[in-house]
């Protein structure tokens, strides 16, 4: 097993936000708010956080704002929840949520809520239990639950909870551990989790881990190291961690390092990107890998931060 490439990984995710023109960047031209939350989320976990002009970033987000209070992805672009939560998240990370008119992004989160509770992601309607828990947690975020309706928000959850104990994205859709994720998250957030079958379903996480030691998002689907997180971060909320076997898990991550220019990928010999390398390192933060931050499963942020937000810290 070898070990993880810290100063490796902080340059390579320092070197994304260089190399503006470099193909990663084209193609996460459009989702960069997401990717400066996993570059700047991995970088504080890594403990590099101090590698980072904050002023400059905080000025990018700034402008990233849309006047109805939501934020897109790059400047200029349509506001979405999706990129909200990774705006207050990186704000959070620099203890900056002061500089937000709390207020109007508040109201732009709660807006999207419908009758049954649910969420739309932005005026388009798309219906996601991924957008309850982003509206759920930016909202704790920024202490403002109290703009929702919670028991329908949770009611509308619950109302996706499978015979398998997993959740989907919308009622009757199948289990998926990006999605249990989500509503375990939110579930956990509001204080809900008596909605989960524990047992249930850390049987159902549980089995998704493969030989290899990886874990995959559903039955019969390839390991990938973002399921570290998904299934990972579920478990721990869940308190059933110990029904997987840890050291394999870990050495999984390794094995997906590219030792030489840094960056995790998908699983092993694959190219690298920013999103798993996020996953892999937030994975093994979860795992409680020697040196890293410890980060909090609800909320995909440092403990410290979450400290910071809930107990004034
Ligand atoms: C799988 O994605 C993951 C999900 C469906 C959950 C996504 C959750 C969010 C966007 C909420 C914010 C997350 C954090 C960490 C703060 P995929 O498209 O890779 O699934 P696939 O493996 O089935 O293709
Ligand atoms: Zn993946």
């Amino acid at each position: 097993m070898g070990d993880l490439k810290f100063e490796k990984h902080a340059k390579y995710i320092l070197s994304i936000e260089k190399e503006k023109d470099g193909f990663e960047s084209v193609v996460m031209e459009h989702l960069r708010m997401n990717g400066a939350y996993w570059g700047l989320t991995t970088l504080d976990v890594l403990g590099k956080l101090g590698a980072v002009d904050q002023d400059e970033v905080v000025s990018w987000i700034m402008q990233c704002q849309h006047e109805s209070g939501g934020f897109g992805g790059n400047i200029g672009h349509d506001p979405h929840v999706l990129y909200t939560l990774s705006a207050i998240q990186v704000l959070a990370l620099f203890d900056k949520i002061d500089v937000l008119d709390v207020e109007k992004v508040a109201n732009y989160i709660a807006s999207l809520q419908n009758e049954d509770g649910s969420f739309t992601g932005d005026i388009w309607g798309e219906i996601d239990t991924r957008f309850s828990y982003i509206a759920i947690s930016s909202l704790a975020i920024l202490q403002r639950l109290d703009k929702i309706n919670v028991e329908r928000a949770v009611n509308y959850i619950v109302s996706c909870k499978n015979l398998d104990g997993g959740f989907g994205c919308t009622p009757g859709a199948e289990s998926h551990a990006g999605q249990i994720f989500c509503c375990v998250g939110a579930l956990a957030i509001t204080g809900s989790l008596h909605h989960v079958d524990k047992d249930l379903l850390g049987w159902w996480l549980c089995e998704r881990q493969v030989k290899s030691g990886g874990l995959n998002g559903r039955p019969e689907k390839l390991p990938d190291v973002c399921y570290s997180w998904w299934v990972l971060s579920s478990l721990i909320m869940i308190d059933r961690v110990h029904w997987i076997d840890k050291d394999k898990l870990i050495k999984f991550i390794l094995d997906c390092q590219d030792r030489e220019n840094g960056g995790i990928s998908d699983r092993p010999d694959d190219a690298v990107d920013i999103f798993h390398t996020y996953f892999g390192v937030a994975g093994l933060s979860l795992l409680e890998y020697p040196g890293l931050k410890a980060i909090d499963p609800a909320y995909a942020l440092p403990v410290d931060v979450v400290n910071r937000i809930f107990l004034g810290k």
